[in-house]
């Protein structure tokens, strides 16, 4: 059993459902997890991850995205609220923001974030439409460190799940989801026990 502080702490953005991050709350709940989640935050007040995360005894914040003057003013009262939480690690779940520069730049090489595609396929909103649109026959998802510019980061893990003649774009999501929430936990632990490498563009996985 790994002691509580020499676990990471992981404070994870949401701004709806939370699936995600419910998740990777059920992954940290393994004595020998490397991460505990020590905030949930969300832009959105009524986000239903946020009952989620206090039924888990997690401690929660919200900060409502309107009013602060614009994106900049905004996003550093989130790192103020990151910062005062003592983070070691950001995870983007749903987080439904384009972030600033500055936020990237604080957690850089700490900040993962979830694609529902195969990146670099499918940046953006709407993937799974787009991928039954495209006709492509393996669809999935991503995660990777979050940069600069959207959905581009070095990419850490991936899960491809197979397109089905009788899809909708509900019945897609329902089938990458399931792989969403088993990869993120993978990536975050990993990342957490210092077991990634970046390289350039590449990300390695330490062996042993
Ligand atoms: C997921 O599909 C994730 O890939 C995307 O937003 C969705 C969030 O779902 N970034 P949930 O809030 O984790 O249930």
């Amino acid at each position: 059993m790994l002691e509580a502080s020499k676990k990471k702490r992981v404070a994870v953005l949401i701004s709806g459902r939370g699936s995600n991050m419910e998740a990777l709350i059920e992954a940290s709940k393994h004595p020998d997890c490397p991460y505990q989640i020590t905030l949930v935050f969300s832009n959105i007040a009524e986000a239903k991850g946020l009952e989620t995360a206090k039924k888990a005894g997690i401690e929660t914040a919200i900060l409502d995205h309107r009013g602060h003057g614009g994106r900049a003013a905004y996003d550093r009262k989130v790192l103020d609220i990151l910062k005062a939480a003592n983070a070691d690690i950001v995870v983007l779940a749903g987080y439904m923001r384009i972030i600033t520069p500055e936020f990237v730049a604080a957690w850089e090489g700490r900040m993962l974030n979830i694609h529902p595609a195969l990146l670099p396929s499918f940046t953006g909103l709407d993937t799974h439409q787009r991928a039954l649109d495209a006709g492509v026959k393996l669809h999935g998802c991503t995660v990777h460190f979050v940069t600069a510019e959207l959905d581009a980061g070095p990419i850490i893990a991936q899960a491809s799940v197979p397109v089905l003649d009788e899809d909708t774009e509900e019945t897609l999501a329902h089938r990458v989801l399931k792989q969403e929430h088993r990869i993120y936990a993978e990536a975050l632990k990993d990342l957490a026990a210092g077991n990634l490498i970046l390289k350039d563009k590449r990300v390695f996985h330490r062996k042993g």
